[in-house]
């Protein structure tokens, strides 16, 4: 037993990124607020830290793991950048774009933060405190998303203590995550660029600075899928979640997007609106916080009004997708 620890707030001024930095470097976990989410931070080159954030998270199985840094210089460390990534770390970095490579010979990041892979995912966050924390660190720090397995990622403080107040040394109070929505991952290894994950960098985008389009995971007959860790009950709240609901049953929470009303409206248990505008940065943005509202409030189903496939609707689908998935 891990036992329990007080969970320090800490503030998000100069004594509070050097705390954070401290606790990090001395092997503790500390939760960092980026532009997509909260996450879980460790020192991704301390095997004993990284394990520590399977344990918090209660995670049953070791997955790959981001390492975050504060700029390229740092990730070219750690990585192998061919051309394409480093046209895309150019293009993209600081910001939600996680990029797949072969280690480098002068990598930090320890085996367990890579489940072993000789390959490593590396981001530098747009979030300028994210990069204040890593560079007081001093250390690729690994940070999956700051919530216990199978719970719906945090974007708000209290996302984060709800899940794992007493489990972990520290959380930086960065107020509301503007993103909501976790990197786009694209794995630069052998062949083409691949799109691993959909996430808060527009796919459309990246092809454009690519001048191709980004490949697909292939996925051979019975083989374990290609980016470890993308389990289908990964976003999950505790109600069953409906998706492309063009009217709302009777006692369901409707999740909606856009401004026109769907049917049915009235007889719902609760209702939240993830953009009345119909605007995807926005949805994208309250995504996690509202499914948690309305998960908070036990319906047997959440209903989910169609959300458009272009630009960050690929990521918010493919989070509502996950958390759909039977379990
Ligand atoms: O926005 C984000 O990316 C957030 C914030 C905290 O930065 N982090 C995050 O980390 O989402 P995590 O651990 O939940 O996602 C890591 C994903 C996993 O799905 C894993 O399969 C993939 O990255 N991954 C990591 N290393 C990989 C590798 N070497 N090859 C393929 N996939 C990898
Ligand atoms: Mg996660």
């Amino acid at each position: 037993d891990r036992g329990s620890m007080p969970t320090r707030r800490l503030a998000a001024d100069d004594a509070g990124i050097e705390e954070a930095g401290a606790l990090l470097r001395a092997g503790k976990l500390v939760a960092i607020p980026t532009e997509t989410v909260y996450g879980l931070g460790a020192d991704a080159g301390d095997p004993a830290a990284v394990a520590g954030i399977y344990a918090a998270k209660e995670r049953p199985r070791f997955n790959p793991l981001i390492a975050h840094l504060p700029d390229l210089a740092a990730a070219r460390r750690e990585g192998d950048f061919g051309p394409e990534a480093l046209r895309l770390a150019q293009a993209f970095w600081p910001g939600p774009l996680t990029l797949v490579v072969p280690l480098a010979g002068t990598a930090r990041v320890c085996d367990l933060a890579r489940a072993g892979l000789p390959s490593v995912a590396l981001r530098v966050p747009g979030s300028a405190l994210a990069r204040k924390v890593l560079a007081a660190a001093g250390c690729p720090v690994a940070a999956p998303s700051a919530n216990r397995s199978g719970r719906v990622s945090p974007t708000e403080v209290d996302h984060v203590l709800g899940d794992l107040d007493g489990r972990i040394a520290g959380v930086l109070d960065g107020g509301p995550c503007p993103i909501g929505v976790e990197s786009t991952i694209v794995a630069c290894l052998d062949g083409p660029p691949v799109l691993l994950r959909p996430g808060g960098v527009p796919r459309d985008a990246i092809e454009a600075i690519l001048g191709r389009e980004l490949a697909m995971p292939s996925a051979p007959d019975g083989a374990a899928p290609v980016s470890p860790g993308l389990l289908a009950s990964h976003y999950a709240p505790r109600a069953a979640v409906r998706l492309d609901a063009a009217r709302i049953r009777p006692g369901e929470a409707a999740l909606l997007f856009g401004p026109v009303p769907p049917d049915g409206l009235d007889d719902a248990a609760l209702s939240l609106n993830l953009s009345p505008a119909g605007d995807l940065a926005e949805a994208a943005a309250h995504l996690f916080a509202h499914l948690r509202r309305l998960d908070a409030a036990g319906p047997a189903t959440i209903a989910v009004t169609p959300i458009p496939e272009h630009g960050l609707g690929e990521a918010i689908r493919d989070r509502l997708a996950r958390a759909a998935a039977p379990r």
